[in-house]
């Protein structure tokens, strides 16, 4: 590893920026030596993607300056930011849906034969082969470079986000919460290519909400608050409890805070419930106050089962008895008037309107409740949407504000708040806590927690088996398409729960 004191590969000083008149950043400092990674830390709302974004051109400062390998970098340009050596994978996820994997891979960048003008034949097959060679060889993941990315899931998508962003040797790779959608054994083959990188001299920055992601891989640990930077210091001197009090100017307390409900009758049964080749011969019940969590890997087909659920990946074979009573569930409309409703983990599928406020992004599925006598009643849509900014501590100018300019995880909170306030009696819910800071995940806990005790039914579909294991009662594990074992989270732990996902030496018979 580099270890001269030299000039540093950024250097951003005294950086502030306001949005409409609201300060986010304030006389942020931020250094950058080769050779190391940097864990950029903070709440929902605290400005670390807009720090970012202005270190990749997207946004300028308002005050302070940047250089780069001691060169100026001036007013807002991602070409030049590029041209510097600084390669960002961005929050909201930037490919183009429409075009096959290796054209998002040489986006803007496309190699031709011979000289680069617009007129010059593409070079495809290079471009091929070169992606095939970072997603398999350096990302380890089994990807068709030819597949149009519409069509693939959300964790591959995110890997093809990365791998955009390692193809060309980047002097400053930024990263902003590149996990969110990635299972344990895609995790540690990012770090592994983070670690790599770091060997050959580059500088990274890095974004999570997972602290001991951050504790893991990064050398030094910044956090900000209210645009603020509160603590620059090595990993090594900070512990969780540090990071989480630096963050939220508190003491957080990490209990689930699961309750014990009395659970009533099933409310939701399936038995047999099968769609080859995603998911097969699925049976549970789902009682009244009850939480049942679904984990299993990337592919196992949890979350296909849930959509299936949802009625947007429905079954082919197999019966669903709900309250009694023999239904399907073959489309999503099936499914809602059942009150069913699903929260899906990816932001753009859930169908967030960007141009909307806050208030019409939370109620469009409550419309019944606040419709007063004479239509829409604007005095009832205010007081639910002040109402669920309030209970989820979302950070908004208020309820008029566009969805589109809030921080991801702040996004995030608008969703699960239409998801809840629609009518749901079952609630099934994707990684509800995906983006969502250490403090606000504990609301949205304390939340899951308030329905079930007012009688409603959840099941819960998780990447993170610790939430399933401290929020759930019954907790199916897939392997392969099909429940290998169904326990009660009182009799389990999680080395068993992970021994069952992994391989068949963990199966119950
Ligand atoms: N284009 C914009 N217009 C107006 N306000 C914005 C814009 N972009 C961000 N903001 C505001 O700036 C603040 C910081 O947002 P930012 O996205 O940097 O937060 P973050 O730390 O990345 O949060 P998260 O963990 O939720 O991703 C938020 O209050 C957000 O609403
Ligand atoms: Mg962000």
């Amino acid at each position: 590893m580099p270890s001269t004191p030299s000039m540093p590969v950024v250097e951003m000083t005294g950086i502030g920026k306001s949005f409409g008149g609201v300060p986010v950043l304030r006389n942020v400092d931020l250094r950058l030596d080769s050779g190391t990674v940097v864990g950029l830390l903070g709440a929902n709302g605290a400005g670390k993607s807009t720090l970012i974004k202005i270190l990749s051109g997207v946004y300028s400062a308002d005050s302070g300056t940047i250089s780069v390998d001691g060169q100026h970098l001036g007013s807002a340009s991602v070409t030049e930011a590029q041209r510097l050596g600084i390669r960002t994978v961005h929050q909201e996820l930037s490919l183009v849906p429409s075009l096959r994997v290796y054209e998002n891979v040489y986006l803007h960048a496309e190699l031709t034969k011979g000289r680069r003008t617009p007129f010059a034949p593409l070079d495809r097959e290079t471009m091929i082969r070169e992606s095939r060679h970072v997603l398999r060889d350096v990302l380890g993941i089994e990807v068709d470079v030819r597949a149009t990315v519409e069509d693939l899931p959300i964790a591959t998508r995110q890997l093809v986000e990365i791998a955009r962003a390692v193809h060309e040797r980047a002097k400053v790779l930024v990263l902003d919460e590149p996990t969110t959608s990635l299972e344990a054994r895609e995790k540690a083959q990012l770090f592994q290519v983070v670690r790599d990188l770091r060997n050959q001299g580059v500088a990274v920055i890095f974004i999570s909400h997972h602290l001991d992601e951050v504790t893991d891989l990064c050398d030094r640990t910044i956090v900000l608050r209210d645009g603020a930077v509160v603590v620059d210091a090595p990993t090594a001197e900070l512990s969780a409890r540090d990071m989480v009090t630096a963050m939220t100017g508190r003491l957080v307390d990490h209990q689930y805070p699961k309750k014990q409900v009395q659970l009533g009758e099933p409310v939701l049964a399936v038995d047999g419930l099968t769609r080859e080749p995603v998911y097969r011969d699925v049976s549970f019940v789902l009682r009244r106050g009850e939480i049942l969590g679904v984990v299993g890997l990337a592919g196992s087909g949890k979350t296909e089962l849930i959509r299936g659920l949802a009625g947007s990946l429905p079954a082919a074979s197999g019966s669903v008895t709900r309250n009694g009573s023999a239904v399907r569930l073959g489309s999503i409309r099936q499914a809602r008037r059942l009150s069913l409703i699903y929260l899906p983990s990816d932001r753009k599928v859930a169908g967030i309107f960007p141009e909307h406020s806050v208030a019409w992004n939370t109620t469009i599925s409550a419309l019944q409740r606040i419709m007063g006598r004479f239509g829409l009643s604007p005095a009832r849509e205010l007081s639910t949407v002040n109402a669920a900014i309030d209970e989820y501590g979302m950070k908004v100018s208020g309820p008029d504000q566009v969805i589109s300019r809030l921080s991801g995880g702040n996004q995030q909170k608008v969703m699960l708040a239409r998801s809840l306030l629609g009518n749901a009696d079952v609630l099934l819910l994707e990684d509800p806590t995906r983006g969502i800071d250490v403090a606000a995940k504990n609301d949205v806990y304390e939340l899951i927690t308030s329905l079930v005790e007012a009688g409603k039914s959840v099941v819960l579909v998780s990447s993170e088996e610790t939430e399933v294991l401290g929020m759930c009662d019954q907790i199916l594990v897939m392997r392969e398409g099909r429940v290998r074992a169904n326990l009660a989270a009182g009799d389990t732990s999680l080395p068993q729960i992970r021994l069952i996902a992994m391989s068949s030496e963990g199966d119950d018979e």
